[in-house]
Parts: C-alpha cells; structure tokens; sequence
C-alpha cells in the first residue's frame, strides 16, 4: 500500500430492528466472532493509521467487543451518514484517505478492502463505492452509472421502477477521500423515504461539485448485509464453507465437511482427521496429526500433536490435552492439564487439574470440584492409575506412580507409589442368596393358597 495515511471508520450504531434481539445487531456472531469483530479484523489488516467505530446509546458491549479500537457515539440513530458524521471529532486531525465500513457486512476481505481504496486513489477519484450484483437486488441500494461513472445511489425505498431494475447495488462500503468528505455530509438532508440521513446521498453530492466517483464491482458474497436471523444463518453457511476449504488447502483431513464447524479463530495443523459432527468454539488449537472422532464439542482447548480424541468429547475453556493422550467417549475435560500420553478413554470428568505424564484414569473417575461455593483442585502425578468409578474429592493429590482401587471416593492426599483404596470392605456370604431365594418363594406360595 502507498504511504498515504488510511482511517477506517465502522458504523456500529443502528438499532437492528429486523433482528428482533436484545443484543445490538452487530454483536451477533457468525463463526464464533462477532460481525463486528470480523469487520475490524479485515479492516486491521489494512494496518490503517486509525480506526473509529461509531456506537449507539447503551452499547458498551460493543465498545469493549471492539476495544483496544476507539468509538464514538452518534447518540441519535438518524441514518448511515449521521453516523459517519459522529467520527469527524475523533479524526480531527487526521488527513488521508477514509474507508467506511458497515459492521453488519462481516464477509468482507481485506483484499477487496485494499483494492478499493488503491482503485480510488490511481483513479484520482473523490471516491469509490464497492458495487455487487446480488442475486436478489432486493433493499440493497442501487447505483446508477453512466459512462464509468457513478452518479448517484438510489436507496431501494426511493428508487422508481426502473431504477429498482438496476442489478449493480451497494455493498455499502466506501473509499473517500478524506478532504471532502465531512464537508459532504455537513450537506445531506433526511428529505427521503426514510427520512434519514443517508450517506449514500454524498455521491450526488460529489458529482454536484464535479468531482469523480467510481463503482468497483465485487463479490456479491462479501458483502452480504446482515438484517435478519435468517441473513445471518446465510452468511455463517458461507463463512463456514471458506473456513473448511482453508482447514482442507492446510493438509486437514475432513471427512465430512459439511458436519464441521470452525471458528473464525480456529488453528488446525496438518494431518488431523477429523471425523463428522465436530463443533469448534472459539480458542481452539489442534496439533499435527491428532485424529478428532465424531461427535466433539471444544471450546477455549490446546490440543497437542498425535492425540486422539472422542468421539463424544468435551473440551471446555481452560482444557490443555497434551502430545499422545488419549481422551474418549463422554469425558469432559475444563480448565485442566491433561499431560503428554495420559489417557481417560471413557465417562469421565476432569475440571480443575493436572493429569501427569501416562496417567490412566479409570472409566467413571470424577474430580469433585466444586461445593457449591468454590472450586477446588485436583492434581493426579505422573504414570498414576485411578481405578474406574473413583471420585477425587478436591482439594486432593494423588502423587505420582500411585494407584486408586475402583470404587473410590478419595479425600485424602495419596502419596507418590501408595495404593489407596477408600471404599466399603466386601462381605461374601456362602449359600446366603440361595436360602434367601427359597424362604421368599415359600411365602409368596403360601399368600397365594390362603388367598383361594
Ligand atoms: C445500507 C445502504 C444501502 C446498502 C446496504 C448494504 C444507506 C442509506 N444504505 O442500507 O445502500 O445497499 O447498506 O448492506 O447507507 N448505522 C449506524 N447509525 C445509523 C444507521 C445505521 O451506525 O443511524 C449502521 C448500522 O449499525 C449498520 C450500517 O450502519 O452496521 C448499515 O445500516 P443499515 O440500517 O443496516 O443499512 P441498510 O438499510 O442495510
Ligand atoms: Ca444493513
């Protein structure tokens, strides 16, 4: 990119209305990450000298969602271009190019975003609007162009017949040049259908001054706008369909596709396999050659290299599954440390603790850790073996090369090479079920000749 300086500001303040949710529309999350968090990241990599995100009344959510990144507020949502006009105080004195951005398109690449702000600028233009042909022009806002040149934009809600036959619509995206660009706004009116402030109407204006402006024309799939909860399942389909063709070009076995579900922030290295219906929240890491089976739910976990997990796992935030270990059907594992080659291969439960080295954990084993009022921890040593159905009743140590006889329920410290067992002793009575058997059949025979 040329040395020219770049502000980007990203207008986050609408209502959302069509989504009839309590949380502002922008929040809503698409692989994981919210829309505006996928916004800022295309616009981050731009490396922009600033960027201002414009924010509505009682959105601090979005505030800290976007933080370290500044906002201001436009305390009234009285359209696209007063909200742009809200960023005019924090770029006071910034001069360079200006890139809007809307926090409800959160496909868009930083691609398209570098091409158009270099387009605007070799074509000397005031400013570039990212055009795309949806297949349904719908409520999308047209832009009207004659001779390579981009007249004006013509919201949906006021345009004629004719001008709603157009194709080529706004993606709602925008190159200025940031000389003009505030005096531009300071001269829009809300004297249309909606009547708001529309920054598409500084196009007009533009050319009202005689100066250029440019339609590039893009991906109808990058810019998608979010309105609805059905746009915004649409718009996941996409995304999830980029993140598996990325996760497959990166040498990771998918089996089934389809049935995968990444994270915007999903790291995958070469030669995993994984098997169908496995969901990836966010902050999940996997190693080189681990096998995922079907059926996993991670979220907030480091898997090492050469593990093998599920099917049916759990690994919730906090989880680190180390090099070789082996973690099995319906064992959940949170905010615990499960060591290189420890296995727990079925039904268990692990929070708050540290798995050492080769550890065995019986089926059935469950770290207690939690009373009702605090947490508390687990910590099993290296090449320990906890027989099946043991509870670990926190805080508690089992040291290392110790063993827990099945059935346990272990509330004191075991130390390095003891056997504990914390467990009723067996009583073996000889003939007892027998006898018991026959004196029961004898008084049920006798109830049914007195009851004729
Ligand atoms: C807008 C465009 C339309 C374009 C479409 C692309 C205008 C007038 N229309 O329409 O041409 O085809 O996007 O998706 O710009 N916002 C604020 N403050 C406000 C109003 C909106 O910050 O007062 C923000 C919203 O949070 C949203 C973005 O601006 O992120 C776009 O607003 P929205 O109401 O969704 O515009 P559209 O009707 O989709
Ligand atoms: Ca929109």
């Amino acid at each position: 990119m040329s040395s020219q300086k770049l502000a980007c500001i990203i207008l986050a303040a609408g209502k959302g209305t069509r989504m009839k949710s309590a949380l502002p529309k922008v929040l809503h999350k698409v692989a994981g990450r919210s829309m505006v968090g996928h916004v800022l990241a295309a616009a981050r990599s731009l490396s922009p000298d600033d960027i201002v995100v414009v924010v509505g009344p009682g959105m601090e959510a979005v505030s800290a969602a976007v933080s370290p990144a500044r906002t201001v507020l436009q305390p009234d949502q009285l359209g696209t271009g007063h909200a742009a006009k809200a960023a005019r105080t924090p770029l006071a004195d910034f001069s360079g190019d200006i890139l809007i951005l809307y926090g409800d398109t959160p496909l868009i690449t930083a691609e398209t975003l570098r091409g158009l702000v270099e387009t605007r600028r070799s074509a000397g233009a005031a400013l570039a609007v990212l055009g795309m042909r949806p297949e349904v022009p719908g409520a999308y806002g047209r832009l009207l162009v004659t001779d390579g040149r981009l007249d004006r934009i013509v919201e949906a809600a006021d345009a004629t017949p004719e001008q709603r036959a157009v194709g080529l619509c706004n993606g709602g995206i925008m190159a200025v040049d940031g000389a003009l660009l505030f005096g531009l706004l300071d001269r829009l009116t809300a004297s249309n259908a909606k009547g708001e402030y529309y920054l598409t109407d500084i196009v007009a204006l533009a050319n009202a001054d005689g100066r250029v402006c440019i339609a590039v024309e893009g991906s109808a799939e990058e810019v998608i706008g979010v309105n609805s909860r059905a746009e915004l399942a649409e718009v996941e389909r996409l995304l999830q369909g980029r993140l598996r063709r990325a996760a497959m070009a990166e040498g990771v076995t998918l089996i089934d596709p389809e049935s995968v579900w990444f994270s915007a922030d999903t790291k995958i290295e070469r030669d995993v396999v994984v098997g169908p219906h496995v969901w990836f929240g966010p902050g999940v890491s996997i190693g080189e050659g681990t096998e995922i089976f079907s059926f996993c739910h991670f979220e907030g976990v480091a898997i090492g290299k050469g593990a093998r997990v599920g099917p049916f796992a759990r690994m919730r935030p906090g989880a680190r599954i180390g090099d070789g270990a082996h973690i099995g059907n319906f064992v959940e594992v949170k905010n615990a440390n499960v060591e290189a080659g420890a296995k727990a291969n079925h039904l268990t439960y692990i929070g708050d603790a540290r798995v050492g080295a080769g550890a065995n954990i019986g089926a059935g084993t469950i770290t207690v850790n939690y009373d009702g009022f605090g947490k508390y921890r687990t910590d099993i040593g290296a090449g320990a073996f906890i027989g099946s159905n043991s509870s670990l009743v926190a805080p508690v140590s089992i040291g290392d090369n110790a063993n827990v006889g099945a059935g346990s329920v272990v509330t004191e410290d075991v130390p390095a090479d003891a056997l504990a067992i914390a467990r009723g002793r067996q009583r073996t009575m000889p003939d007892r079920a027998r006898t018991w058997r026959l004196r029961k059949a004898a008084e049920k025979a006798a109830k049914a000749a007195g009851g004729t």
